[in-house]
């Protein structure tokens, strides 16, 4: 193991990390070291099936280059390049390039990587998986049923104002780590690359496979969803429900959701909140269910906002919104049954997160017809 993985593993509050993560960290950044010599692979054959895509893409490229005119003498003239960007892809598609399972699974295996080089830089819990999997959540859960607006679709959180929207605040950083990925495989959307680093980071963390397929488009400015869609932390139930209802999902879906918070921690320079929800933040565990119903939790006395710690060891929390969870008979009933059974959470976890990073997106710009299962790193 190295010494960079031995540091981050010691710097870890994880009581479930076990040292064959460790060495997988290890193994993942000799490889990487080895694989960013390499080029970035060149594709196969058209597929006539992919027509409605690759007009997708032209109309999103015209539109982009459009806005990159008009916001080029302003501050986010940077982000709107990106969108110019999207203008090589849109080449590279109508010569021919169809990516194949084969290709995403590389852009996978890349973004597992990348995900394990944060201990080497000493962020947080020695993985970037929380955060990437925060921005795939919050790319997607813009999304309203009602106007069909919004979801993982067109990667508008690239622009302003959704890049500085409050909800978003951080993901900047998630956005910036998976940059150099969109450069070595240029083909491949925003929409669906974040999409792909958060079911990369649920599946390498130690969490169920994530059903995904590759389709969408990168869009433009005009295109930003309004501020307010993603939900408030410091809200109650009628708010959660409201926000999820609005995406389609019931009180059981929003449970099994909510249970990412297994997975990382909140920043005060960030959201406002501080700590972790468990001792394993860089584990997929049913730990949060546990630890909600199990432990006594009390407000936090501090000069932040209103959140509870544990009254044991003051060093995990929860948001008002994962209380409430424990106090809504409804919400409760799930609570119960997915701190009962790991296996009963994975497999409703799941199938909630597939439907939610493909929320947005057209069915007939999908790829395939049925979402694929990538291939975790140790099955390769
Ligand atoms: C009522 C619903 C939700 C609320 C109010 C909420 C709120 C928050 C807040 C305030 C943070 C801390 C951000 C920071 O300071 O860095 C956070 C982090 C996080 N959230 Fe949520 N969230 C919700 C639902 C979800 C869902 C549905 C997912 C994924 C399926 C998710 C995944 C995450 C992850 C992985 C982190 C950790 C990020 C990191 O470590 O950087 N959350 N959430």
């Amino acid at each position: 193991m190295s010494f960079a993985a031995l540091r981050a593993s010691a710097r870890r509050v994880n009581v479930v990390a076990s040292s064959a993560r460790g060495s997988r960290v290890a193994l993942r950044n000799s490889a990487f070291r080895k694989y960013s010599t390499e080029v970035p692979p060149s594709g196969p054959a058209p597929k006539g099936s992919n027509k409605l895509l690759i007009g997708g893409i032209a109309a999103a490229a015209v539109g982009g280059a459009a806005f990159w005119v008009y916001a080029s003498n302003s501050s986010s003239a940077k982000e709107a390049g990106t969108a110019l960007k999207s203008g090589a892809q849109a080449a590279k598609v109508a010569a021919n390039y169809v990516p194949t399972k084969e290709d995403y699974q590389k852009v996978y295996n890349r973004i597992a990587e990348v995900l394990d080089s944060a201990a080497d830089k000493e962020y947080d819990d020695g993985s970037y998986g929380p955060v990437v999997v925060r921005l795939a959540w919050h790319s997607s859960g813009t999304y309203d049923k009602e106007t069909n607006t919004g979801g993982s679709n067109y990667a508008t959180m690239r622009f302003e104002p959704e890049a500085t929207h409050g909800a978003n605040a951080g993901l900047k950083v998630a956005r910036d780590v998976l940059e150099p990925i969109k450069q070595e495989f240029p083909w491949i959307s925003y929409g669906d690359l974040w999409t792909l680093a958060g079911v990369t980071a649920i599946q390498e963390l130690g969490g169920p496979k994530i059903p995904w397929r590759p389709g969408r488009i990168d869009g433009f400015a005009a295109q930003c969803t309004p501020d307010g869609r993603l939900p408030d932390a410091s809200q109650g139930a009628d708010h959660v429900r409201n926000i999820f209802y609005r995406m389609g999902f019931n009180d059981q879906e929003i449970v099994a959701l909510i249970g990412a918070h297994a997975l990382g921690r909140c920043h005060s320079d960030r959201s406002g909140f501080e700590g972790p929800w468990t001792f394993s933040p860089t584990s997929v565990t049913n730990e949060f269910y546990k630890l909600l119903l199990n432990e006594k939790w009390v407000w936090k006395k501090w000069n932040g906002p209103k959140q509870l710690e544990d009254k044991t060891t003051h060093s995990l929390m929860m948001l008002p919104t994962d209380y409430v969870l424990t106090q809504d008979k409804s919400f409760k009933k799930w609570v119960k049954a997915y701190a009962d059974s790991e296996d009963l959470w994975f497999k409703d976890f799941s199938a909630a997160v597939s439907r939610l990073f493909e929320l947005g997106v057209p069915t007939q710009q999908f790829v395939a017809s049925e979402p694929w299962i990538m291939k975790n790193t140790d099955e390769n």
